[in-house]
This record gives structure tokens, C-alpha cells and sequence, in this order.
């Protein structure tokens, strides 16, 4: 039942050769690499109009057809109602939302143009996969100009409880269109219980015998949570063999010896970055024995710099990293390496086997892949230490990390100075339990059970 063309649609879209940070692209390359199928989406580019020409392109048993977008649809659809809107709600941040009439316009808009296009590329049996906050709608409009097919909507964010969704205006028209996929996949029990709740008490849904829902207008869908994850066994090899790259040992000649903590994420203010560097400067200030025993790698690529908070948050981590390394710093030593660069699998998995501690702190995240690389990468005879946020999906997965509350700056320093000293007995007892969850959970189970899970 699961052997159509699998179509994936998503705003963003892991074009060969191209460096695409994010979680979902990372994860969606990795799926459509072993099961193949057409992958839809934006270019990534700015043309006069939205979609007004389809790139097509063929590589490694994908095939890509993509959109551009127009500066307007960009900046209403994409930076404006998707990225100042929807993604602030969506991890817990009412105070960040920026909501304006003609932005959800230019969502719609931009979403019926997806579903326009869609329209011409798909056949009778594909599965119709579509992905993250950008496309809610995308299903109703495909049903609305006739399309049968299965399907299925997978959330990569988190979800909030019912009380705050509402805050959302025209909350309802929206997130009701959801009942027009076959299937939501959302990443933990948490997030699933919001679903429900919202669609039980704010909607009029009902919950069947069989764990179907039945909406309002009498469609029956089904929810359920996929925790997403990674090519364990890929990047396990990546990471053996990047430790002979060049930049690799650069890198390791750089640290003299020292322990290396390290961080990656995009620029985002749902990562908590400000707090982990505070965190760090909190650890830097009651243990001095460790000055110039430790160094903090944050790897930060911009991120959506079309949005104001992007801006501001990476001005003030200029700051942040900039007053550390003012207050800490000798001649021959700086505690913080902070780089707004993007690297390749092929690098970061060097860099994460190289670093004795991962630190992994988001405020709000719907899973976070760099927590499952981190661990990925380590080697087995000497791993090192994940230290992760409590309020990372992954967090219910890895219970072997040493888990922590982002906003405790004591109790991160704590967690970091256990981490730094952790014997190898333990670090391994810890590591073996946390790569076992994922070889067990890797990418190919998650698809697998998705769309075993779409196509019932
Ligand atoms: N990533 C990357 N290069 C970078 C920084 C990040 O390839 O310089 C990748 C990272 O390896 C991971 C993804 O981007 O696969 C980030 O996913 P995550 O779920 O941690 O967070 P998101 O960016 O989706 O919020
Ligand atoms: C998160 C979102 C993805 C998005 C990625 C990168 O993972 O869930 O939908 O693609 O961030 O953000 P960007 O705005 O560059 O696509």
C-alpha cells in the first residue's frame, strides 16, 4: 500500500549542491535518498513573479521541481505570516508574534499557488507528503480542485497547548484545514495531546473508538506522533572518516589539547543562545581552574535575517560572544569561537567527534537533529557528553544526556562542569544507551512507519 511515488512537498528543499540548514531538509534528503520520489517546493530564489517557471532538476533518485517566489511573496508568506507568525507561536513565544492582515493574505495566496502547481505534477497513485507550518492549508486546496490521493501533513515544530493557539487571530479557519490530510504526524506525545485538545475543545471534533477524529464537517483523519531522526549508521561513518580531513586536524592541532564544548544551530532565538552563553560565562566565573583547560565552539549560520528578531538576536550574541572573550581571554587563549558560517555533514560530524561535550540548549524545539548527530558521531572508545534541553523533543528520547533547563544558567554550568569531568566508564554507559535508541529509531523507521501509517 505504501509503494506509490512518494511526493514531498515543503517550502524549503535540499537542492544538490547547495548548503541548506534545518532540520527538516536534513532529515527529507536523507528519506528521499533511499526511497526516491519528487521532491516540490520553493528554489530558495526571488523572481518577478511566484511561480511563474518550474526548475526541474534530477539527482541520486530525486527528482526536483521547484517555484521561485516573488519579493512580495517572500516577504509576506515566507518572512511574514510563516516566519514572524506562526513560527513564534509555535515554540511558546505569544510576545514575538507579528501578525498583520495581508501577510496571511500572501499565505494563502502563496499556498494556493502551491496547490496550482502540485496540481499539474501528480498522478493517481502518488502519496502526497506535505511538511511543516508553511503549507497547513495546502491539503484543503489540493481537495478543492478535485485531488483524491492519500494525504499526509508532518509538523517539524513544536505544538502549544490549545490556550495559547488561540491567541492566534483566525486561528480556526486555519488550523481546521488540517482535517484534510489523511494523516498529521507531529513529533511527541506532548505535541499530539495539543492537537487533539485543540481540535476536541476548539473545533467541535470528535474522537471515534478507533483513535480516528471526525471533524466538524464530518472528515475523518488521524494523528499520531513520528519522532523524527537521523542516518545513524551514515553519519557514524561520516564522522570516522572525517577525522582524517584536513580541517578536522586543524581544528584538533587548534585546541592544544584543550576539551572542546561545542554548540550548532541555526541563528535563532528559539535556541536559547543568549542563556548558553551566559551559562558559559556563569561556569567561566566560579571555576577558574578551567580557564584555558575549556574552549566553547558555537557554529551559528543566519538564519531568515528578512525577520527583525533575527537581526536582533544576532547582534546581541556579537555582544555576548565579544564580552566573554573581553573579560576571559589571554594572548593565547579565547574561551568563545563563535562563526555565523553553515558547514557540511561531512565537516560537522568532525567537529561533534572531536568535541568531549555537545551542548544542545533550546528554549523550544520541536526534535532538534543536532542533539541525535552529536551522539551519532562520538567515538565509541571515548565518547563524549550530550547536554540537552529538557524542551527539545529529543529530550524524550535521549534521557541518557545530562537533560537541563535552558533558562538555569547555574544548573547548565553545573551540567557542563559534570560533563567535563565525567569519567569514561560512565560516558560510555551513557552513550551506548542513547546511539542504541538511535540505531533503533533512525530515518528509515521513522518514514517507514509514517507512511505505513499514511497508507492504512
Ligand atoms: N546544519 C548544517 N550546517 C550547519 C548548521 C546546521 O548542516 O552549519 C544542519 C544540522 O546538521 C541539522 C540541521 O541543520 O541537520 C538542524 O536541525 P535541527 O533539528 O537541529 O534544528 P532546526 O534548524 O531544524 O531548527
Ligand atoms: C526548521 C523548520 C523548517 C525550516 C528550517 C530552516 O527546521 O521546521 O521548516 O526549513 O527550520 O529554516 P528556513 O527558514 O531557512 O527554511
Amino acid at each position: 500500500p505504501s509503494g506509490g511515488r512518494l511526493v514531498v512537498v515543503s517550502n524549503r528543499v535540499a537542492l544538490p549542491r547547495q548548503s541548506a540548514p534545518g532540520g527538516l531538509a536534513s532529515a527529507l534528503q536523507a528519506a528521499l535518498r533511499e526511497r526516491g520520489g519528487l521532491w516540490f517546493g520553493w528554489s530558495g530564489k526571488l523572481a518577478a513573479e511566484t511561480g511563474a517557471e518550474l526548475h526541474r532538476l534530477h539527482d541520486a533518485k530525486i527528482d526536483y521541481a521547484t517555484i521561485d517566489l516573488s519579493r512580495a511573496d517572500h516577504d509576506s508568506f515566507y518572512a511574514g505570516f510563516a516566519n514572524g507568525t506562526l513560527w513564534p507561536m509555535l515554540h511558546y513565544r505569544p510576545d514575538l508574534v507579528n501578525y498583520q492582515r495581508d501577510h496571511l493574505h500572501g499565505y494563502l495566496r502563496v499556498n494556493e499557488l502551491f496547490a496550482d502547481r502540485l496540481r499539474q505534477l501528480i498522478a493517481r497513485d502518488d502519496i502526497i507528503w506535505v511538511h511543516d507550518y508553511h503549507l497547513i492549508p495546502l491539503a484543503a486546496m489540493l481537495r478543492r480542485r478535485g485531488v483524491k490521493n492519500r494525504i499526509g501533513f508532518f509538523l517539524h515544530t513544536p505544538l502549544p497547548a490549545a490556550g495559547l493557539l488561540i491567541a492566534l487571530p483566525n486561528h480556526r479557519e486555519l488550523l481546521e484545514t488540517l482535517a484534510s490530510y489523511d494523516l498529521i504526524g507531529v513529533h511527541t506525545a506532548r505535541d499530539l495531546r495539543a492537537l487533539e485538545d485543540y481540535f476536541l475543545h476548539e473545533t467541535g471534533a470528535t474522537m471515534r473508538r478507533d483513535g480516528r477524529l471526525r471533524s466538524a464537517n464530518g472528515r475523518l483523519f488521524r494523528a499520531a506522533a513520528f519522532p523524527i531522526s537521523i542516518d545513524t549508521a551514515g553519519l557514524a561513518g561520516m564522522a570516522r572518516t572525517a577525522m582524517s580531513n584536513k580541517e578536522i586536524g586543524q581544528l584538533r592541532d587548534s585546541l592544544e589539547g584543550r576539551l572542546l564544548i561545542i554548540g550548532v544551530d541555526r541563528l535563532d532565538y528559539s535556541k536559547g543562545l543568549p542563556q548558553r552563553f551566559q551559562a558559559y560565562a556563569r561556569l567561566l566565573e566560579r571555576a577558574p581552574e578551567l580557564h584555558r583547560r575549556i574552549t566553547f565552539l558555537q557554529i551559528a549560520p543566519p538564519s531568515r535575517g528578512a525577520v527583525l528578531e533575527y537581526r536582533e538576536i544576532r547582534r546581541e550574541l556579537e555582544r555576548s560572544a565579544g564580552h566573554i572573550n573581553g573579560k576571559y581571554a589571554a594572548p593565547d587563549w579565547a574561551p568563545v569561537r563563535y562563526i555565523n558560517k553553515s558547514f557540511p555533514h561531512r565537516l560537522l560530524t568532525g567537529y561533534y567527534r572531536t568535541a568531549r561535550v555537545g551542548l544542545v540548549t533550546p528554549l523550544r524545539d520541536g526534535m532538534n537533529l543536532v542533539a541525535k548527530e552529536y551522539v551519532a558521531s562520538q567515538d565509541p572508545d571515548d565518547p563524549g557528553v550530550l547536554v540537552l534541553s529538557r524542551f527539545a523533543g529529543a529530550a524524550q528520547e535521549l534521557t541518557d544526556a545530562l537533560l537541563v533547563n535552558p533558562a538555569d544558567a547555574e544548573e547548565v554550568a553545573d551540567a557542563l562542569e559534570r560533563a567535563i569531568n565525567m569519567p569514561l566508564a560512565e560516558r560510555r554507559e551513557r552513550w551506548n544507551a542513547m546511539m542504541a535508541v538511535l540505531q533503533k529509531n533512525d530515518i528509515t523507521a521513522w518514514r517507514v512507519a509514517y507512511l505505513q501509517a499514511l497508507c492504512r
